[in-house]
């Protein structure tokens, strides 16, 4: 398409707004739409929206020209926030503090440490299938909520005594969102909760192991970390790693069970697992942006954009990018050409940490589901509507059924 033809199709499609539920809803139809004429657009006056492919992995990789200190905060009125220093969250700090968090936090994920934790993560995905309901319907988003939340905490080395508390929080958090969750007395309670334990940690009321929260609790003990430092940790690596979780395991349940030849291929050819998840990753991403901003007045494919403007990153865009995926980009295929890489971790210097444990949390799961109840079906009746939450691709219920 010709600059002009380009100019003349943006004039008729409306830009994508990542702050709008409808074109959330209809993802697939719109970001078709702008990625054809308006790869980069701008929904609001100190936003911009990235959709192609190419433009989101330029953007992803180049921390030294964009900052991602506006990142998970959709702000359509005030872009980002002018630079401060020391909030302390990994996913919304940039360099020199951002490496060196980042460094202390990857030995938890590194592969030895993901070995060490894999039998508990498999334990904790049996007793999540073994208790199971038979002969009525359910909603799966319970199950692979709790799931999700439990294979953090075992990370973290949370007691098990305080996890279905600590659950009951985060999950009267989530239902706050996004108003901010500082002032609720459940955020409260959990920070107080969580640097009570911290605390326990530094007087070794319990001895030093190879868990997060010993290991920050030496830091913190050792003056590399404040306490409110590391109680930050704990809560973010909770939040990062339970509703993104369970959301993968929901749609990837609902691909697979919606179409039954897809669930009757892994039952006979489970060695295409791994496949599914990725591809489900691909096409459904449980995170649909990121956020950067320009440290320096800058273009991205030719579109200038300013400082302390925001660039809301569309992940979900460009997994759906037909230059790279071809014709069928919006269809489930398993045995998809994976060469490029989908982006629902992110790419660069943030790409998602928990990545290799979301892999195989969702693969004990599913592995386990196929073996022991392979009978499991979408419940009569159900039907699939995304849950209304802008930044969060899953259904709002997942209604399943094993027969007797
Ligand atoms: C399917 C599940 C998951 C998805 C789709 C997901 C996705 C993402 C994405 C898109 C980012 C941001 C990348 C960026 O800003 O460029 C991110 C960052 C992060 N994720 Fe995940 N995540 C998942 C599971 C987890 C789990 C299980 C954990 C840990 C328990 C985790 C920990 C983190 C951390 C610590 C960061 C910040 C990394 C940094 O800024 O350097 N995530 N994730």
């Amino acid at each position: 398409m010709s600059t002009a033809e380009q100019g003349a199709a943006a004039d008729a499609v409306a830009a994508f707004d990542p702050m709008s539920l409808a074109d959330h809803h209809h993802a697939e139809q719109r970001l078709t739409e702008v990625r054809a004429c308006c790869p980069v657009s701008q929904p609001h006056p100190r936003m911009h929206f990235l959709a192609a492919y190419a433009d989101v992995e330029q953007v992803l990789v180049d921390n030294t020209r964009f900052s991602a200190r506006s990142n998970f905060r959709l702000d359509a009125t005030e872009g980002a926030r002018p630079f401060r220093t020391g909030s302390g969250a990994l996913p919304s700090s940039d360099p020199p503090a951002h490496t060196a968090l980042r460094l202390r936090l990857r030995r938890w994920f590194a592969p030895r440490a993901l070995r060490r934790l894999q039998p508990r993560v498999e334990e904790l995905a049996r007793a999540a299938v073994a208790d199971l309901p038979i002969g009525v319907d359910f909603n799966l988003i319970t199950v692979s909520k709790g799931l999700a939340a439990q294979v953090v905490y075992a990370l973290i080395g949370l007691p098990e005594q305080d996890w279905s508390q600590l659950q009951a929080w985060s999950d009267a958090l989530h239902e706050t969102l996004p108003a901010p969750l500082n002032g609720t007395p459940e955020y409260q309670a959990m920070m107080a909760r969580l640097q009570a334990l911290i605390e326990a940690r530094r007087r070794r009321d319990v001895p030093p192991d190879e868990s997060v929260i010993s290991g920050l609790a030496e830091a913190v003990e050792a003056g590399d970390l404040s306490a409110a430092e590391a109680v930050i940790h704990v809560w973010q690596l909770i939040q990062a790693g339970t509703e993104t979780t369970s959301s993968l395991i929901a749609n990837l349940l609902h691909t697979l069970l919606s179409d039954r030849d897809r669930w009757r291929l892994l039952q006979h050819r489970p060695e295409l697992v791994e496949a599914a998840i990725e591809e489900s990753l691909r096409r459904d991403a449980p995170i649909q942006y990121v956020m950067r901003t320009p440290y320096e007045p800058t273009a991205v494919s030719g579109c200038p954009i300013d400082v302390d403007e925001q660039i809301v990153i569309g992940l979900q865009s460009a997994n759906w990018d037909r230059e790279v995926w071809g014709a069928d980009a919006l269809e489930f295929d398993i045995e998809r050409d994976r060469s490029a890489g989908h982006l629902a971790f992110g790419r660069g210097a943030h790409a998602c940490l928990g990545a290799p444990l979301a892999r195989m949390e969702a693969e004990a799961f599913l592995s386990e589901l196929l073996r022991r109840r392979p009978e499991i079906m979408l419940a009569d009746g159900y039907v699939h509507e995304l849950a209304p939450e802008l930044m969060v691709r899953r259904p709002t219920h997942l209604l399943l059924h094993i027969p007797n």
